[in-house]
């Protein structure tokens, strides 16, 4: 894969809390749904995602306290020791982030580590996601170490690795674990839960896999029985329900008994909406607007967390790796 231009923007700048670098990352929907929270009274509910990832709206939304309790799901084994050692294990993972070398060599022992998940402790398999995560093009596993396998690039492979920055946020996260939850359901069993009883006060976020680069993207995703599964289960749901996923024709026709809008991922101006990538689709609320990203937005959602001057100035000169 090349480089990316040093002009384009860097990927995680609409949101800092998360650790994690994520393919199709929401954390920029974070004010958004914040604004739909309030809009439909939900303000201090709990607020769950079946398909957390990188979980920067569910952090955005608690860390903001426009929610009191969230819930981190995802099925990739790897993702879940990630966030129950950045919930249950803060500070043995901060001596992790803060003592280990961030070399070649380390990435080498950890992508072993990862071959053979049941040979390690879920604190190790934890800080292997992380330090791959970190040091991934993109935050992809599969794309790669960044600067290459002979660290030939402009960037070497700790670019991405501000050991202060990233203590800051796991321990902003940890200081916070009585009101998260974690979990490593399969999301149509967590989802089960929801379609009977009378609903409490609860918002369930669904960010699927995508439809067409789901299986590019991440070890977990679905084939389309397993969207046909979903949808029919999100249909089902009592509780307030929003769903993002990429706008294609498949997924239009599959959802197209629900309310929906479309919306994008990049940044709007003031004379350009960039092309509607992604659909979204929603139950039991009403929406105050449809999804837009803006500049003001994009500032609020960055003030969240504490960066390094590393993080500062890499941003100011928007670096992306
Ligand atoms: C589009 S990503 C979610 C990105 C997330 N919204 C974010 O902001 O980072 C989809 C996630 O679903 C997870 N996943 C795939 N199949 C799943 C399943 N059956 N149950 C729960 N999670 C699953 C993947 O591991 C992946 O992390």
């Amino acid at each position: 894969m090349p480089e990316p231009s040093k002009k384009q923007r860097p990927q995680s700048a609409g949101f800092f809390a998360s650790p994690l670098r994520y393919p199709g990352g929401k954390g920029r929907l974070g004010p958004w749904l914040a604004s739909v929270i309030e809009h439909n009274g939900l303000t201090g509910c709990r607020y769950v995602e079946p398909y957390a990832g990188g979980a920067g709206a569910a952090l955005y939304l608690l860390l903001k306290k426009h929610v009191g309790h969230i819930v981190i799901n995802d099925a990739d084994p790897l993702i879940h020791a990630l966030w129950h050692s950045v919930v249950e294990q803060t500070d043995e993972l901060v001596r992790l982030i803060e003592s280990t070398p961030i070399t070649m060599g380390t990435r080498e022992t950890l992508l072993e580590a990862v071959q053979r998940p049941n040979r390690h402790s879920l604190l190790e398999l934890g800080f292997a996601a992380f330090f791959l995560n970190r040091t991934s093009r993109s935050g992809i596993l599969t794309g790669g170490v960044i600067g290459g396998k002979d660290q030939a690039g402009p960037y070497k492979l700790d670019a991405r690795f501000q050991r202060e920055d990233l203590v800051a946020r796991v321990r902003a996260i940890g200081a916070m674990r009585e009101h998260i939850t974690v979990s490593k359901l399969d999301a149509l069993d967590l989802l089960d839960g929801f379609s009977s009883g009378a609903p409490d006060c609860t918002l369930i976020y669904m960010d699927p896999p995508y439809y067409v680069k789901g299986s590019q993207l991440y070890l977990h995703h679905y084939r389309h029985a397993d969207h046909v599964a979903i949808a029919k289960c999100a249909s089902t749901v009592k509780h307030p329900l929003l769903i993002t996923y990429d706008n294609c024709p498949e997924v239009r026709t599959l959802y197209s008994a629900m309310r929906g809008t479309e919306f994008s991922l990049q940044y709007s101006t003031h004379t350009a909406r960039p092309v509607a990538s992604e659909a979204l689709f929603y139950a039991n609320l009403e929406l105050p607007s449809s999804p837009r990203l803006t500049r003001s937005e994009h500032l609020t959602a960055r003030r969240t967390a504490p960066r390094s001057e590393d993080a500062k100035t890499q941003e100011r000169k928007g670096e992306y790796v």
